[in-house]
């Protein structure tokens, strides 16, 4: 009997300061214009100073969970995709699994870039079909306010801060859920969008911190080109390995990086953009939360309907990309 990962519940949280273009031009030298242009981003929320990326997972968890109509002790397993785990260790998903249950649910914190929650998504998927587990929560939580360096323009106006999470449930003989998925990876790339600090490469130090390098660095040119190859790449592979073609995708739910990257695809496969899902302009680029926060979008303006074909697809640091196919609903 086939089993396949439904998605039981969804749940998105975004913290409740945001962060206009406005607000950008008395911190750098950039202005409203530049970024509405170059990237569609208008404002972006950001986590308070105390707020941490547990917090956020936190909040989007108890939803997805409410949805599903479980409690987080009937969880088999927890992954976080996240770039911002609130320590190095102990991990993300150990600290959310004691927020939410006393229940020993194992997890694990995952990072594949801007694509942790399609690689979450994959892991899931698989450890549900081949009868691992029957419940799993996947998180997708950043505070890339944490990492941002508010001196440079070139990446400041860029990130924001969120958090989505979803309930995956085996269900047997069902044409719902996750239908496949398509990963991949080139760390040749590494150097185009990176942390390069507080790591075991580069321990923190008073020459690291003068040099600001806890911040995110990246080389915004290369990796715009490496994501208009890499995101329909990712649309056309994950449709084949799930046995389809581009006409069956009812709703793309791309990463919201830029909503130049975006509309480059929309143009490639001469898509209806009403088939696509952007919402950069009120979040920014949230990393692993923007296909949540999208789908939550989609949800409540109606173009997500139950029985849709839906794609979801990211590119991020690695460098990393892929996609999933699923069917909407239960
Ligand atoms: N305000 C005003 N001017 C700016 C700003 C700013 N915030 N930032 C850069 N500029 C200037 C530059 O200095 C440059 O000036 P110059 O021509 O005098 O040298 C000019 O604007 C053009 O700069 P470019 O970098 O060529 O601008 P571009 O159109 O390429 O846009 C951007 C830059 C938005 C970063 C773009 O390259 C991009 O989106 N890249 C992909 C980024 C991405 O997807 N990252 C995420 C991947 S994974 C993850 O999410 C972590």
């Amino acid at each position: 009997m086939m089993t396949r990962a439904v998605i039981a519940g969804l749940g998105t949280y975004a913290p409740s300061k945001v962060l206009t273009n406005q607000d950008l031009e008395r911190i750098v030298d950039t202005n409203d214009e530049w970024i509405l242009t170059r990237t569609g981003i208008r404002e972006r929320h950001i986590a308070a100073p105390d707020e941490t990326t547990t917090d956020m997972a936190v909040r989007a968890a108890q939803l997805a969970c409410a949805e599903a109509g479980i409690t987080a002790d009937q969880l088999d397993f927890i992954i976080v995709a996240t770039n911002t785990p609130d320590t190095l260790f102990p991990s993300t998903a150990a600290r959310l699994q004691a927020r939410l249950t006393s229940s020993p649910v194992p997890g694990f914190d995952l990072q594949a870039g801007c694509t942790g929650l399609i690689y979450a998504l994959a892991m899931g998927s698989t450890l549900i079909q081949n009868g691992t587990c029957r419940r799993i929560l996947v998180v997708g939580a950043d505070k890339l306010s944490s990492i941002t360096d508010y001196q440079d323009r070139t990446t400041a106006v860029l990130f924001g801060d969120g958090a989505g999470a979803l309930v995956l449930e085996a269900e047997t003989n069902t044409e719902f859920g996750i239908l496949a998925s398509y990963l991949k990876a080139d760390g040749r790339g590494g150097d185009l969008l990176s942390l390069p600090a507080g790591g075991s490469r580069l321990p923190a130090s008073e020459d690291t911190v003068r040099d600001r390098q806890h911040f995110l660095k990246m080389n915004g040119n290369e990796t715009f080109r490496f994501a208009v190859k890499a995101m329909p790449e990712a649309v056309e592979e994950g449709l084949r390995a799930a046995g389809l073609t581009l006409d069956a995708m009812d709703l793309l739910v791309p990463h919201q990086a830029n909503l130049r990257i975006i509309d480059a695809a929309v143009r490639r496969f001469n898509l209806d953009p009403d088939r696509v899902v952007v919402n950069i302009e009120r979040y920014g680029n949230t990393s692993v939360a923007t296909i949540p926060l999208a789908l939550e979008d989609a949800r409540q303006d109606g173009r997500l309907k139950s029985g849709n074909i839906v794609v979801l697809v990211a590119f991020g640091a690695g460098l990393t990309w892929g996609s999933n196919v699923l069917r909407w609903g239960r």
